[in-house]
């Protein structure tokens, strides 16, 4: 069994960013991105402060709207805002948002040129028709994962547990899209086991801990677990790890798998709207 680890992943990505950010920063244009912020509990504020180390670290910006939304309409006049301010390049939501906000309502506002979330009707209107452009950060980071370690999606059977706007939703489009034959399971889903045992690959978006058993899985298959559970102060996966391991041929752990990954195709996305922004 294989480990599809995360980081050389990241890596190769933030790699490719370099001479590109070092170009954009000797013409003047420092990438920027502005992370709408609701929350300042303490998972928010780590996720906000490791983004914005490594966006610094790559020589880009990552400013802070910290605010106290009260409703959708607040969340649109940011929205509004960030796609009026020239000076920011890229936009970021950061979730979970309060229950008062509906996300869904506000995603035709954020000009599409700055949706390096890949979440506006245009950019996943470009996924639909198969030109993708913008994709939603996670889903792509496990297109990237699959794609770095050869796995091969043309022809595979996928299964996806979760059906979320951000990762479960677009990701069957994305392997619609690479040819792969794709089952989507999600709470209303019965007999569960029987579907993501046929999986070649199967990707779990849930959020239960430790939700994928060993019975579940197909001898020989490749496990990609986006899950980010908290489990007795730690943080594990949907999928049992432990049990699964001797099974499948490869599998991303938690911590270390997706999540690197999804931070790189944000700052990748970011220079991407700069590039856009120039060539305008
Ligand atoms: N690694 C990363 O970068 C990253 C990024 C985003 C999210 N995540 C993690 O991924 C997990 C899922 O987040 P998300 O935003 O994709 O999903 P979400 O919005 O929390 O929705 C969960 C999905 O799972 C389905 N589900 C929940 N319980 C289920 C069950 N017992 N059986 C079958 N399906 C079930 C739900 O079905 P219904 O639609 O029927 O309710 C829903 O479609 C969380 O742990 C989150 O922290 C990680």
């Amino acid at each position: 069994m294989m480990d599809l680890l995360g980081k050389p992943v990241a890596d190769a990505i933030f790699e490719k960013q370099k001479p590109k950010i070092k170009e954009m920063l000797a013409g003047g244009v420092v990438p920027k991105i502005a992370v709408i912020r609701t929350m300042n509990d303490e998972p928010s504020v780590r996720y906000f402060n490791s983004i914005k180390k490594k966006f610094e670290k790559y020589g880009c910006e990552c400013y802070a709207i910290t605010k106290e939304l009260q409703n959708t309409y607040d969340l649109k006049e940011e929205l509004r805002r960030c796609s009026e301010d020239d000076s920011i390049h890229g936009v970021l939501v950061q979730r979970p948002l309060p229950k008062t906000v509906n996300v869904v309502d506000t995603l035709g506002v954020l000009s599409p040129q700055k949706d390096i979330e890949g979440l506006t009707p245009y950019n996943l209107a470009k996924l639909f028709t198969n030109k993708e452009f913008f994709t939603p950060c996670t889903a792509e980071a496990v297109i990237e994962l699959l794609e770095y370690y050869g796995v091969e999606m043309e022809s595979r059977r996928v299964v996806i547990l979760g059906r979320s706007i951000s990762v479960g939703k677009p990701l069957t489009l994305m392997f619609l899209n690479r040819n792969a034959t794709v089952t989507v399971c999600h709470s209303r889903t019965e007999d569960i086991s029987s579907i993501t045992k046929e999986a070649d690959i199967l990707v779990s978006s849930v959020g239960v801990a430790r939700f994928v058993k060993d019975y579940m899985v197909k001898k020989g298959s490749v496990i990609i677990d986006v899950g980010m559970n908290s489990k007795n102060g730690k943080l594990v996966g949907d999928v049992d790890y432990e049990e699964v391991k001797d099974i499948v041929s490869m599998i991303t752990p938690v911590p270390g798998g997706v999540g690197p990954v999804t931070v790189a195709v944000l700052l990748k996305n970011l220079v991407k709207a700069v590039e856009m922004n120039i060539h305008d």
